[in-house]
């Protein structure tokens, strides 16, 4: 059994993020969500992983390396365009080599493990089986249609939903998949679907197992996403407090991380401090991380997420953001006294 992780996307729905950096390694709880991906296949036994990647390439590289960190091989597969779930598992045929594989997408976080949806699937041996989730707003997603213990049909961000369950992200496939994505074309928006892989699947009279989860997953390509995989992921950490703490009031979950220095200042969990950050005279909130090397000094942060190397000093109160890597925001007493912004495109400012 191999993995195959999806990491070749754009990310437009996180811009201006994503303009210097790949989506997949925006962090969670300080950690890329790409490497809550690596984990959970490396948890399920999985040594081979193949990562599809695309413009983002060397920065996907250069965090991942070759997979030795995570107990795994990790082959790069380089898609030239994002033309759909179905086109990177068709470049993926090689490296399968016959094998069946789990498919994950790399901006997908899924908090269920793995091993049973394997397991079931060694020994039931159908040609695909998909991870599933009731979701409220299943016309955002691909969705599945059931007949007992088979899905009979997928429709790709219906307008009318025929059902409540969303496809999550995580997908098992044998060879047959590669008959499938060949055999398909693209979609209206131009790329190969995979869930329209899945139908012609179905539709040649494989089977294809539906696996309902029951714990919580995050697609994090959108902000609100993003800052509530960092309130859930959080809210699991264990406490852990290392660096400097002085006269300073440190209250539940918290982690702490080693020369990180907190100075006059309350840290209210679930919360992280990256390594070598320095907070002053300030209050970090629940459900915010802190990167490394971030300085917030005499201001408050809450529900927010803020990437390493940036300042925040003297700003009463930041909230429901995420602020990128050595960005500064500071309070300046220079006349005329008005905003000075330097922000890049698709930025978005909430002023009061
Ligand atoms: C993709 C799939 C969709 C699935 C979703 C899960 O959508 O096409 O079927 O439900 O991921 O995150 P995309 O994120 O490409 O719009």
């Amino acid at each position: 059994m191999k993995g195959l992780i999806l990491s070749g996307g754009r990310g437009t729905r996180l811009r201006p993020i994503t303009y210097t950096s790949a989506k997949q390694l925006v962090p969670v709880a300080n950690k890329p969500i790409l490497y809550y991906g690596i984990e959970a296949l490396a948890a399920c036994g999985i040594r081979e992983i193949g990562i599809v990647v695309g413009d983002t390439h060397q920065e996907i590289r250069d965090a991942v390396g070759d997979g030795s960190r995570f107990g795994v091989r990790v082959t790069y597969l380089q898609q030239e365009a994002p033309l759909g779930l179905a086109h990177a598992v068709l470049i993926s045929e090689a490296f399968m080599a016959g094998e069946p594989f789990v498919m994950y997408l790399g901006d997908n976080l899924v908090r269920e493990p793995l091993r049973p949806m394997v397991d079931r699937f060694t020994t039931d041996h159908p040609s695909a089986q998909i991870f599933l989730a009731h979701v409220p707003n299943a016309q955002e997603f691909g969705v599945a249609e059931l007949a007992g213990d088979r899905v009979v049909r997928l429709i790709e961000k219906p307008k009318r939903p025929p059902s409540d369950l969303a496809l999550v992200g995580v997908y098992m496939f044998d060879r047959t998949v590669f008959q499938a994505v060949k055999a398909i074309t693209p979609s209206a928006r131009g790329e190969l679907e995979i869930t329209d892989a899945i139908q012609w699947l179905i539709d040649q009279g494989h089977t294809v197992r539906p696996y309902v989860i029951s714990g919580w997953w995050k697609d994090t390509g959108k902000l609100e996403d993003m800052l509530e995989a960092n309130r859930i992921v959080l809210d699991g950490l264990e406490r852990r407090v290392e660096g400097d703490i002085e006269r300073s009031e440190i209250v539940g979950k918290v982690i702490v991380e080693p020369g990180a220095k907190i100075v006059e200042s309350t840290v209210r969990g679930p919360a992280v401090i990256g390594k070598n950050a320095v907070i002053e005279q300030s209050y970090i909130g629940p459900f915010t991380s802190i990167g490394d090397g971030v300085v917030v000094r005499q201001s408050e942060v809450e529900h927010s997420i803020v990437l390493e190397g940036s300042s925040i000093t003297q700003v009463s109160r930041l909230e429901s953001s995420l602020i990128g890597r050595n960005v500064s925001i500071y309070r300046s007493d220079a006349k005329p006294k008005s905003y000075k912004l330097v922000i890049g495109d698709r930025s978005d400012v909430g002023l009061i």
